[in-house]
């Protein structure tokens, strides 16, 4: 009797793991990074805007990284990276690919498909931002930001957008923080509503 309860118990976990967490479609990535392999210091030290991206494509295992340090869950209590005013956790995370663009979920480090078109020449108003492998795109929902004062929310996104920084300068990678977009075409790219803002817009590439 015994013998039937663990595989049935194993089997629940499994099932717990890979079917209910994910819905169709969603992308699991790879596990959170405990090391980048660079010192905060020397990070701070190489950390700079690129704005010249080879053709070489970013792996996903250097976009997980990428977007753990924007704004990934680091305590089991579900706060994240990024401070909140208040603790409201009024930021979303996307990011745009060559065929897809997907929203970043921390609590399940997954990512979740919003569109299955190319949107990345249609975010960025200068022409090196669709260069990249992909597109990061930072938002705020209206209804989450404590007393509608929108400045909490450019001012996560500032500490968001320097996470994105260190771990590119840590992984060898470019980046630029911009906030120069094409804020109709971001609009339409996320089929966002009126309760939700674009704040910037981040390219992610190998450097050339
Ligand atoms: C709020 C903000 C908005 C920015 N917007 C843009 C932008 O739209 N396009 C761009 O190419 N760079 C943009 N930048 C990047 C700055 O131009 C860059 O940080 C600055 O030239 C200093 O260079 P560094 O980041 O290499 O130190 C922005 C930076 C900040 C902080």
């Amino acid at each position: 009797m015994k013998k039937y309860i663990v595989p049935a118990g194993f089997l629940f976990i499994l099932f717990f793991i890979c079917g209910h967490a994910l819905a169709k479609g969603d992308i699991a990535l790879p596990k959170p990074p405990s090391k980048a392999g660079m010192d905060i210091a020397e990070a701070l030290q190489k950390r700079m805007s690129v704005r010249e991206f080879s053709v070489k494509k970013v792996s996903v295992e250097d976009l997980s990284f990428i977007l753990w340090a924007a704004m990934g869950q680091n305590r089991p209590d579900g706060k994240q990276t990024i401070p909140y005013a208040m603790g409201y956790q009024y930021l979303k995370l996307y990011v745009a690919s060559a065929d897809r663009v997907f929203r970043y979920i921390p609590e399940k480090h997954i990512l979740k498909p919003v569109s299955d078109k190319n949107e990345m020449k249609n975010l960025g108003k200068q022409a090196y931002i669709a260069a990249g492998t992909y597109i990061l795109i930072i938002t705020a929902d209206k209804e989450k930001i404590p007393n509608g004062v929108n400045e909490y929310a450019y001012t996560t996104a500032g500490c968001l957008a320097q996470n994105v920084y260190l771990m590119c300068a840590a992984k060898g990678l470019g980046t630029t923080l911009a906030a120069y977009m094409n804020t109709p075409g971001v609009v339409k790219a996320l089929s966002l509503t009126d309760k939700e803002f674009p704040l910037y817009i981040m390219p992610i590439g190998a450097i050339k």
